[in-house]
């Protein structure tokens, strides 16, 4: 593997080339490093290789002769071609890789690392001051950054990629396993490491570790690196898909599903579940809104009257979510009456020929008096007793987070979410409930939100696709 390194202060990089694993890589002939200064391809006498801005402003901009002159003295080089795939068909070797640092880049990835060193030759090119001049741009593949922050230079950021890619070439890291189990290898942070003494400072070493059990060590590491990476990178965690036997060890220490405030295998829409499952599974699952028996704000069993905001957009999100159907439920037969008035608007009258989308959303929407006829009608649809999901806005015992209750829904029986109006479902309907779901909370004490906005958030979180 070979790197160029474009800086006007190749100094800074002795003690990193001449120190352990990548001193040792240098002096074994195992990478190759050469250091290109672009003062070297200055005209004039007093070298310059920096110059003020056009339009005005602070500092230098680097000239974009010397950078540019410099990057072409830098010839396909040897190490990249006895390493490349092709080194035996006399063809040319490939041309360098030519990578900016800046802070304008892609945020260096372990997955950068990998695609880098399969490029076998990199020119690394370091800026100053106020940086490049931007025609340097267009003589380069690819732009760099650390990170969202500002060095001085880019010759922190080259020791970086030169310490990262490196340490993947075969023979740079003595024992090859190590790398497999390190953070980001697998899209996972690494398991927690320990070292004698056995206890520090009261601080034990976890039993497990001195039990010598490889299989339960394995599976305890595992397990550590699924939770440390939930915890710490929910970003990471959303896209990672855990395996069968990773779900079935979360579940058995009571870390419940995948979920968790990430993501994960579990939560249809996202990783491990695609389009098709998470369609199949909203197929067979309807949403109630019930307007009895619910409570009013004194605490009184009541109905509530039905609102044409919320036969409208829940039947809107459950068409958008592909949901079976939406149960309107009252035992009223005046506010039945009113239901099927609006909504014939829509589906036979004006409102269809107007809007043909609306009449779509509305057509999945059924009537009925109680949850005793909902429960028939989806049985009678289904062969099998839906399994009953109460919602709340407040927190109470035994309630399932998202990933629990989505383990449910994947047994393949029928599922119906019940949706309270006024002050939430009477006690009558949470008795019966087969399970409960956590309410959907902000940051905030707050929380009012209107059914048909807690409908939608439920339904996306269920079946949303994420991007
Ligand atoms: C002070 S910075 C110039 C920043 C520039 N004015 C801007 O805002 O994009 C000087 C040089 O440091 C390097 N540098 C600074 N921050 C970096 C980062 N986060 N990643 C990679 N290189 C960086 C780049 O080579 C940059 O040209």
């Amino acid at each position: 593997m070979r790197f160029d390194i474009v800086t006007i202060f190749p100094e800074i990089f002795e003690s990193f080339l001449s120190t352990s694993l990548i001193g040792k890589a240098v002096e074994a002939g195992t990478i190759e490093v050469n250091l290109v200064d672009p003062r070297a391809f200055t005209e004039d006498k007093h070298r310059n290789v920096d110059d003020t801005p056009y339009g005005g402003g602070d500092g230098m901009v680097l000239k974009p002769d010397p950078i540019v002159r410099a990057l072409e003295s830098i010839k396909p080089g040897n190490a990249a071609r006895a390493a490349s795939e092709d080194a035996d068909d006399g063809a040319a070797p490939p041309e360098p890789w030519r990578v900016l640092l800046s802070p304008q880049g892609e945020p260096l990835a372990q997955r950068h690392l990998d695609e880098l060193l399969r490029k076998r030759h990199l020119v690394l090119v370091c800026g100053r001051y106020e940086g490049f001049d931007e025609r340097v741009r267009s003589f380069v593949h690819q732009e760099i950054s650390l990170g969202d922050f500002v060095l001085n230079g880019g010759e922190v950021a080259a020791m970086a990629l030169v310490d990262g890619v490196a340490r993947l070439e075969p023979g740079v890291v003595g024992n090859a396993r190590s790398l497999v189990s390190e953070s980001h290898a697998d899209g996972l942070l690494e398991y927690p490491q320990y070292t004698r003494p056995r206890v520090f400072r009261d601080l034990e070493v976890p039993e497990v570790l001195l039990s010598g059990d490889h299989e339960r060590i394995h599976r305890w590491r595992r397990l550590q690196m699924m939770l440390r990476t939930r915890e710490r990178r929910p970003d990471l965690w959303g896209e990672f898909t855990p395996s069968g036997d990773d779900l079935a060890e979360l579940q058995k220490a009571g870390q419940g599903g995948a979920d968790g405030g990430g993501a994960a295998a579990s939560g249809a829409g996202r990783a491990g579940l695609d389009r098709d499952a998470t369609l199949a599974l909203a197929r067979r699952t309807y949403i109630a809104l019930l307007h009895h028996p619910v409570y009013d704000r004194g605490g009184r069993v009541v109905t509530t009257a039905i609102t044409n905001l919320d036969l409208h957009d829940i039947a809107r999100s459950s068409r958008t979510f592909g949901l079976a159907g939406y149960f309107v439920v009252t035992p009223l037969s005046s506010q039945q009456e009113l239901a099927e008035r609006i909504m014939s608007h829509w589906k036979e009258g004006h409102g269809a020929a107007f809007n043909e989308n609306r009449r779509e959303a509305l057509e999945l929407i059924e009537v009925l008096p109680g949850l005793e006829q909902v429960v028939a009608r989806v049985e009678e649809r289904h062969g099998a007793r839906p399994v009953t999901i109460a919602t709340s806005a407040v927190r109470r015992p035994k309630q399932l987070t998202r990933a629990q209750v989505r383990d449910f829904m994947a047994r393949e029986t029928p599922v119906l979410i019940m949706l309270g109006t006024g002050w939430g479902l009477a006690t009558e309907v949470l008795d019966r409930a087969d399970l409960h779901m956590t309410p959907i909370e902000g940051p905030t004490d707050y929380n009012h939100l209107s059914v048909r906005s807690a409908a939608a958030i439920i339904l996306d979180r269920f079946f949303g696709m994420r991007d």
